[in-house]
């Protein structure tokens, strides 16, 4: 660009750029090779991935939230996905595939039906909008109240969850913890059930043992060991205290030298310390606790009396385990030590250290009314074990959505379908490029069915067409068929039990949307290429000087007909 006759420089010159349909085509393909990517790990028969990391550690996972953490994100598209699917992990904790599924179907979508027959961007932004609103109310009108006491429905929607099926009598299991966990959690306030699950519930895997040794402990489990090898590895009728302050000698912060005149001066400072270690030690022996979680040190010269006393005690426990045992055991979190009385005590049934292979875990368990819990998962094979994990978050999070929520869907791909006819109906009051848009977002919802059919290696065309064909008899029973990962028949979602949470159904499609809009309102792209120098005028004019001296040379030394060195 040239300014005032001058020639001004608005961009790096190794910045790149790319205006309007370019542009809109590279976000819109880079986005739908991501959502490929991930469409094939959809529901129960969904593949898994294989990642290998920089390192070289292997990672095998069918979980969104996983894949995309692993996945190298680079390109711009990538790291848009990837907040869209960490949005909806703390927002919903669950749909993350479904979400991106849904971004890539409607830019793909935008792009065939709508762009490339001259639709503008703008005109398919708002007539995906309109078809977002309308999505919204018909899930509110069509989704099916629950009550939070129902179980069969909850443990209904927990089973659904593990969509990579393991042994029928574990899913049933785990369900059932994922249950239990939230009975445990749940509160009241205002009236209102509200379940914290990331600050109430804990998990922990241990490698090694199998996977139906998991449990779920009525309490809480860390991995660490007591401070002495010499104190007990049990006790019973536990009575905790969990310490804020260290056990152990002041440090002062700047560094002295102390001259003594003698043994009897250093005999003097050496039992002032032990004085006050035992004052320390003492006054955990008054609080009549038997069992100490210290957030800091304990120093080695108060163990023995400790264990003189039968208390034993762990050391360095992290600040959110601290507050889980607090919140298990009744305990009040002592942050001074002259305020530490018997009424900060909790309680447990049991107290122990157990071994697993390298591992050592304290165990508090049979807590009598734990408001926080910890789930145990155990098994012989790394990615097992954090695919169970994940699985159990996900289960853990659709059924405290329900129970918030208190509305469910059918699965299955039963939702999507039902709401793509309705959206369909709707789209003929529009005219134009509107009625298209709202048409092209009811067909990019079917791409849910459209998945589950195809990862399920049965006939898609067969498979959708059967499905619409139910949903078109309209009755209240039909909206809810969906597909049968066994058959192309399609099957009654609520009988077979098949069913997932509104809000996170919601959250997916709300959320997509939002991403595709933001994708199809962008028409420049500006890159930088990364690594590249870019050297200054003062360099490059240097440099063309130094090789027209090194040209002139070589004449020179032709005319002269020699061979110089180098
Ligand atoms: N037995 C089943 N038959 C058919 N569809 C099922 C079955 N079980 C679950 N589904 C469907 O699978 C979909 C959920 O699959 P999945 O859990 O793999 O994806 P996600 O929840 O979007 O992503 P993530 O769990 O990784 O966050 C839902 O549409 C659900 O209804
Ligand atoms: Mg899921």
């Amino acid at each position: 660009m040239e300014f005032a006759g001058r020639p001004t420089l608005i961009m790096k010159k190794t910045t790149q750029r790319m205006k309007g349909t370019e542009a809109q085509r590279f976000n819109i393909l880079s986005a739908c090779i991501i959502a490929e990517l991930i469409r094939t790990t959809l529901g129960p028969h969904g593949f898994q991935k294989l990642i290998r990391d920089p390192v070289g550690d292997i990672i095998i996972s069918q979980d969104g939230g996983t894949i995309m953490k692993n996945y190298d994100v680079r390109h711009p598209m990538a790291k848009i996905m990837d907040k869209l699917v960490r949005s909806m992990e703390t927002e919903v904790g669950d749909g993350t595939k479904t979400a991106m599924i849904l971004v890539g179907e409607l830019l793909k979508k935008g792009q065939i039906e709508l762009m490339d027959q001259g639709v503008h961007p703008s005109q398919i932004i708002s007539g995906y909008q309109i078809a977002v609103k309308k999505v919204n109310e018909i899930a509110e009108k069509i989704a099916l109240s629950i009550d939070p006491d129902d179980e069969n429905t909850l443990l209904s929607l927990a089973k659904t969850c593990f969509t990579r099926k393991f042994l029928p009598e574990l899913e049933q299991k785990f369900a059932e913890f994922a249950l239990q966990t939230i009975k445990y959690i749940i509160e009241q306030k205002n009236g209102e059930n509200i379940i914290d699950i990331k600050n109430n519930v804990n998990m922990i895997t241990i490698h090694g043992g199998s996977i139906v040794e998991t449990e779920l402990i009525k309490g809480m489990a860390i991995k660490k060991d007591f401070v002495s090898p010499l104190m007990p590895k049990r006790i019973e009728n536990a009575k905790i205290a969990v310490l804020e302050p260290s056990l152990e000698l002041k440090t002062t912060k700047i560094k002295a030298k102390i001259r003594t005149k003698g043994l009897k001066q250093l005999k003097a400072f050496r039992d002032e310390d032990y004085n006050l270690l035992k004052e320390k030690a003492d006054k955990v022996i008054q609080s009549g606790a038997n069992v100490v979680f210290a957030r800091r040190e304990v120093h080695d010269k108060i163990a023995p009396y400790l264990i003189n006393a039968g208390i034993i005690a762990a050391k360095w426990v992290r600040g959110w385990d601290m507050e889980k045992i607090a919140k298990a055991t009744g305990a009040k979190v002592v942050k001074n030590l002259d305020f530490f009385t018997p009424d900060t005590l909790g309680e447990a049934g049991i107290v122990e250290e157990i071994k697993h292979g390298k591992e050592k875990v304290i165990y508090v368990r049979n807590c009598k009314n734990p408001k926080a819990v910890t789930i145990v998962i155990r098994g012989g094979i790394e990615h097992i074990l954090y695919e169970i994990e994940r699985k159990l978050s996900d289960a853990l999070y659709v059924i405290k959505n329900a129970i918030e929520n208190k509305k469910i869907v059918g699965g299955a791909g039963a939702f999507e379908t039902e709401l793509a006819r309705q959206l369909r109906k709707y789209a003929i009051k529009f005219s134009g490029r509107e009625q298209l848009s709202i048409q092209a977002y009811a067909k990019a919802l079917e791409i849910i069915p459209h998945t589950l059919i195809e990862n399920a290696g049965l006939n898609v065309l067969d498979g959708l067409a059967a499905l619409r064909k139910k949903h078109e008899e309209d009755s209240d029973n039909s909206k809810w068929f969906g597909v049968d990962i066994n058959s192309i028949k399609p099957i009654n979602t609520f009988s077979a039990g098949i069913l997932d949470s509104l809000k996170i159904k919601l959250a997916a499609i709300n959320a997509a949307t939002e991403v595709v809009n933001l994708i199809l309102g962008i028409d420049d792209v500006i890159y930088g290429l990364p690594g590249e120098y870019e050297k200054t005028i003062e360099e490059e004019e240097a440099e063309e000087e130094y090789q027209r001296k090194l040209e002139e040379m070589e004449e020179y030394k032709m005319s002269m007909g020699k061979k110089t060195k180098k």
